[in-house]
């Protein structure tokens, strides 16, 4: 025992053990574990198979064991989510009362929840109590007013059913309520697969769902390891996968749901930077790092795990981190007194381990604080790497623990560089005094979320989700509610003829031998880098009227001019930088452009396709009206600026996504072209298109009114030839960032499975139609959300921040 000086000498603290008799009484009650929660209904697997062990990290003790589901429960579960659908869907004020009393209920039940989470995790009760619970009960009550205002707010826009969705270890409980929260305020029903590591405190929200007033089958839990995780992905009940866990899981998720129909969102993997320039607040950085790597002992996604600090404070900052860590505390996670407790398992453990190991062999200084830790349990120490070059894999890959890499740098553009030159893009960091500089930055870092002077901040109210192979979709605020909404009656059937193209190469129309009345003897060539330029291959393909007469020739593309165009795209980076201002003004003045050439176009149309005059003139004249509403839009669709409970505010900023590689349909071939370029280039990204293939003409004379409007080179790409082929050059290219694709339901498939290498982001139309003549389909805000990607922006104010 200590006497009263030797505490204020050492400052070291006593054991303050959180009281876990109620939880510990509540595990014990389940007998031989848990079953399923189906239906409102606790059942036993359908087919009973070995259970699946919970276990506490920090000491390995066995606290109860998980039903492993059977394909005939997801089964169950879909089909109760699918009957309870109509009427959930239906009652957004009843919706709203639910997510309201599920957020009190968990508020309500907050030390439970803190204390089982700690047990079953291995996470500080300081971080389960004052973070995860609270934040849990935040977004059911932030989504409650969503169900309400929903209605209203978001008119045309409609649930899509039954989301299956399936969720880490690291934030067992946060990570249910960010994905059950916004699902069942937009009216879904949900079947959720919670983490075999950490499936305790979503069985306990199971049970709070009836007290809750949630109708039986809304919410479904079902446990298991990936294999169930497969039999939901896999089940055609569902309509959306919404996804949070390794970038290699969600790769698969991405294969195995291409084609189907099912919409898809995915958080994965991050590697992301923290800059600390030299005009920052040292100390306050240093605490931001703890927050930043050390809390959740580094299993976070959008960790802070690689430091990058200019030059002339590392030395500064690197002696006050060492401080700082070793007087960090790692402990029992029930102890109130404890900063950092275990990993999720004995195997992370040894995964991190083998990492830091990987790391000093490759050349890194490796740093621990002589700190105790516990003889038992998956404790590892806060870590500290420098000399880390760019190659070091623990510059490069996500070790998911206490694990810190440090470099500097001199100039902000390789600071810039640093931080980007990675295949995640999720979060980003930045300390500086500087406001100017800090918003440059915050711009420029590749990461859907960015904070400025604060760190791993989150909430209800704020999109967060990545970019590149950190997946795509957002959770939280309307961007998040928009990621559980479809568009009403905005698709057409899959007609006839697409089902029977079953996928196939569209052969070119044979050429009739008797010539057009007009016929135009010409060879056109793409257009890449603002210059006509004729195909790799030396090869053209007849392009006939309706009635099978050639009216000229159209480059064949292949995958070398793929690749020249997408060169040329990638390089013309000033566009997304131009501003809103001037973009709007370009596309002003390329309709202006483009109903000088009316006539001409319609009469080319109408040879074409072999409709009346009329029917061209109306396309061509609803395509001049479609570019003018787009330069309408440039410079009016605007971000947002959330205002989270905190003292802060998050500017919600629709970024360009970057390449886009657009596949444009058969219908409709000036208008469709117009209908999708637009968009694509209103919002600051730059593109490789490939006008419909029957009918490419119409789109290369629109390359002359583009040469003549002050679009820069590079901007727009026309590639011609065969859609489905160059579809999938594009959706394997690494550096096209997103692809739509508007062609046969096969081919959707095919751009989605092709995708899942890079989880590049896709549009594509399944087959289905749009009605690109109506205003309300054709045209607006889904198409300029498909162009963009939320970019939050988080910036403190006030001292204390
Ligand atoms: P994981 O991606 O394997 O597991 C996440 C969830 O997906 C779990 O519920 C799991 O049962 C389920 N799952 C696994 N295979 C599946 C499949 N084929 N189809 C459908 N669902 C499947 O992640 P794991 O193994 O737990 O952790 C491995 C690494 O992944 C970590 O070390 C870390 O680097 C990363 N990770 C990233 C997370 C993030 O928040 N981005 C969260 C957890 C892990």
């Amino acid at each position: 025992m200590s006497t009263a000086p030797e505490i204020f000498d050492t400052l070291s603290y006593g054991p303050a053990p959180e009281e876990a008799g109620a939880v510990r009484a509540w595990l014990a009650a389940q007998g031989d574990g848990f079953p399923l929660f189906i239906g409102g209904q606790w059942r036993p697997s359908r087919q009973p198979s070995p259970r699946l062990p919970c276990l506490n990290p920090a000491s390995g003790e066995h606290l109860s064991s998980l039903t492993q589901s059977c394909a005939q429960d997801v089964d169950d579960a879909v089909e109760c989510a699918q009957a309870a659908f109509p009427s959930w869907s239906r009652a957004g004020s009843t919706r709203a009362r639910v997510l309201y009393a599920l957020g009190r209920l968990i508020q309500k039940h907050s030390r439970f929840f803190a204390v089982l989470e700690s047990l079953d995790n291995g996470k500080p009760i300081r971080e389960t109590r004052d973070l995860d619970v609270p934040l849990a009960a935040r977004h059911f009550t932030y989504h409650a007013g969503w169900a309400q205002l929903i209605g209203r707010e978001l008119p045309g826009h409609e649930p899509m059913g039954v989301v299956g969705q399936i969720i880490p270890w690291n934030f067992p409980l946060l990570m249910l309520a960010w994905k059950i929260a916004p699902a069942l305020a937009a009216g879904n029903c949900v079947v959720l697969k919670p983490a075999e590591d950490t499936s305790l405190t979503a069985l306990f929200f199971a049970g709070l769902c009836a007290d809750a007033g949630v109708p039986p089958g809304v919410v479904n839990i079902l446990t298991g390891d990936g294999r169930v995780g497969e039999l939901i992905v896999a089940h055609p009940g569902i309509a959306k996968i919404a996804f949070t866990g390794s970038t290699e899981v969600g790769r698969i998720i991405r294969r195995s749901t291409a084609g189907t129909g099912k919409a898809l969102t995915l958080e994965l993997g991050g590697k992301s930077p923290f800059v600390v320039l030299e005009d920052a607040d040292l100390d306050a950085a240093v605490e931001g790092l703890v927050d930043a790597i050390w809390f959740n002992q580094g299993q976070v996604c959008c960790a802070g795990s690689r430091l990058i600090v200019e030059e002339s404070v590392l030395d500064t900052l690197v002696r006050k981190i060492k401080t700082r860590l070793s007087h960090i505390r790692v402990g029992d996670p029930l102890d109130k007194c404890v900063d950092m407790g275990a990993l999720i398992s004995p195997a992370h453990r040894r995964r991190v381990q083998g990492f830091v190991e990987q790391a000093q062999a490759q050349g890194a200084t490796v740093w621990q604080p002589e700190i105790p830790l516990p003889q038992k349990g998956a404790f590892f120490p806060p870590t500290l790497l420098t000399d880390v070059s760019p190659a070091n894999v623990a510059w490069r890959e996500e070790i998911f623990g206490p694990v810190l890499a440090a470099t500097s740098f001199r100039t902000l553009q390789e600071a810039v560089e640093l931080s980007n030159n990675t295949r995640y893009g999720l979060a980003a960091t930045l300390y500086t005094e500087n406001i100017n500089r800090a918003l440059e930055l915050a711009v420029k870092l590749k990461a859907g979320v960015v904070w400025i002077n604060t760190t791993n901040q989150l909430d209800a109210a704020c999109g967060f989700g990545g970019i590149r192979e950190s997946g795509f979709g957002r959770e939280g605020g309307l961007e998040g509610m928009m990621d559980y909404l479809r568009e009403r009656d905005a698709w057409g059937e899959v007609p006839e003829d697409d089902i029977a193209a079953s996928g196939v190469a569209i052969e070119p129309v044979a050429a009739a031998s008797e010539p057009p009345p007009e016929a135009i003897d010409r060879t056109f060539k793409h257009y890449i880098g603002g210059k006509q330029c004729r195909p790799d291959g030396g090869r053209s393909y007849p392009v006939t009227d309706s009635r099978g007469r050639v009216l000229g020739w159209a480059a064949s593309g292949n995958r070398k001019d793929i690749r020249d165009a997408v060169e040329a795209a990638f390089l013309a980076t000033r566009w997304a930088d131009a501003t809103a201002h001037l973009r709007s003004q370009i596309l002003f003045y390329i309709a202006e452009n483009l109903a000088l050439r009316r006539d001409e176009l319609a009469a080319r149309l109408g040879r074409l396709t072999g409709r009346k005059a009329a029917h061209s003139r109306s396309e061509v004249d609803m395509a001049i009206t479609r570019l003018f509403a787009y330069g309408g839009w440039a410079d009016k669709y605007d971000g947002l600026v959330h205002t989270p409970p905190v003292r802060n505010v998050s500017l919600a900023v629709p970024e360009p996504i970057g390449v886009v590689g657009v596949i444009c349909p058969d219908e409709e071939p000036l208008l469709g072209f117009v209908s999708l370029l637009a968009p694509v280039i209103a919002m600051g990204n730059r593109c490789v298109i490939v006008p419909s293939q029957r009918m490419p003409l119409p789109a290369l004379d629109f390359c002359q009114v583009l040469e003549t409007s002050d679009v820069p080179a590079g901007v727009v790409n026309i590639v011609t030839g065969e859609r489905e082929a160059l579809a999938e050059t594009l959706a394997l290219h690494d550096q096209v960032d997103c692809v739509w694709y508007f062609g046969s339901k096969q081919g959707s498939a095919r751009v989605e499975e092709r995708a899942a290498a890079s989880v590049k982001r896709t549009w594509v139309n399944h087959g289905r139609r749009r009605d690109w003549r109506s205003p309300q389909h054709g045209e607006g805000r889904t198409f300029l959300r498909q162009a963009t990607q939320i970019k939050n922006i988080w910036l403190p104010y006030g001292d204390s921040a």
